[in-house]
């Protein structure tokens, strides 16, 4: 979608998105089908998964797309749920990979590209939907404006992003204890940064969200468990932090055993550490 950059500005702006869309494309393809698993595991508390809930917020919509859909684990929920025609795109053909052996995808069109600049026509779409996604993408207000454009007449956005970690459990105390590994990454190690404030927010959100046509957006935040026991714990979350890409092999080692260290003090009766996120849910419609 960019194109000849204006100025030196423009020209640098334009390059730290590209390199931030190069780290997330090169991440995912490295360790693809990660990100679902930890999800399909991390119940809110009435039970539902952040693909439940968000399809739900699409319910009864034929034609669905997902943007950064990677393995296609909430295109799957959505089949289940009815949607007739469904389609993802994301940066990494080997998320795509996953999705595409799903036996309830068979039919839906998954695309590699960029959210930025979607491949579907005008008016195509009943629902637009993104699961953690939209807070790490750049250029917000151009993926705003396509979603808007691919969207029928009324059609639904719905987008689940990051609220947090719970405190005094286990996805803070890691955070605590990887504070200083992250701020003592060197600048020629360190990540592009992802994303835009503002999708975390709901006031963020309907700033971007309202010139592209959509009406102030509904707002819920649940708090979703990626407990479990500590080795397990610790595995999700090295899947969950991106930061965690900018660490060596003695970093992360060393980081690893502080966290097992310091995780006991956490464990319930069951062998089970808790290990909440909040997760925020905005849904709106084009006026
Ligand atoms: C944290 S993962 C979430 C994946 C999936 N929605 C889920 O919740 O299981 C973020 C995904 O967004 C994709 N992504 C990030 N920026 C994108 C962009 N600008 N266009 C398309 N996909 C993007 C990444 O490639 C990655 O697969």
């Amino acid at each position: 979608m960019t194109t000849t950059p204006a100025s030196p500005r423009a020209d640098s702006v334009d390059s730290a998105h590209s390199a931030a869309e190069a780290f997330l494309r090169d991440f995912h393809n490295r360790l693809p089908g990660r990100q679902s698993v930890n999800m399909e595991g991390a119940p809110s508390a009435d039970g539902r998964t952040g693909y439940q809930l968000l399809a739900a917020e699409v319910a009864g919509a034929r034609r669905v797309l997902d943007l950064g859909c990677a393995d296609g684990a909430l295109l799957e929920v959505l089949a289940a749920a009815g949607a007739e025609e469904l389609a993802g795109i994301d940066l990494s053909e080997a998320e795509l990979a996953f999705a595409r052996r799903r036996p309830a995808l068979a039919r839906a069109d998954l695309r590699q590209g960029r959210a930025q600049q979607l491949p579907f026509p005008d008016d195509s779409f009943d629902a637009v939907v993104s699961h953690m996604a939209l807070m790490l993408m750049n250029d917000v207000e151009q993926v705003a404006a396509e979603a808007s454009r691919v969207l029928a007449p009324g059609g639904r956005l719905a987008v689940a992003v990051g609220g947090g970690s719970v405190k005094g459990e286990a996805m803070s105390l890691f955070l605590e204890i990887a504070a200083p590994y992250f701020s003592a990454v060197p600048p020629e190690r360190s990540l592009p940064r992802l994303g835009d404030r503002r999708t975390r927010t709901r006031e963020g959100l309907d700033e971007l969200l309202t010139p592209a046509g959509f009406e102030p957006v509904s707002w819920t935040t649940v708090v979703i468990d990626m407990g479990g026991a500590p080795e397990q714990v610790w595995e999700s979350l090295t899947d969950a932090f991106y930061d965690l890409a900018a660490l060596d092999e003695n970093q992360t080692a060393r980081l690893r055993t502080e966290f097992l260290a310091a995780a006991p003090f956490l464990l319930d009766t069951a062998g089970r550490i808790p290990a909440g996120m909040h997760l925020n849910t905005a849904t709106t419609r084009l006026r």
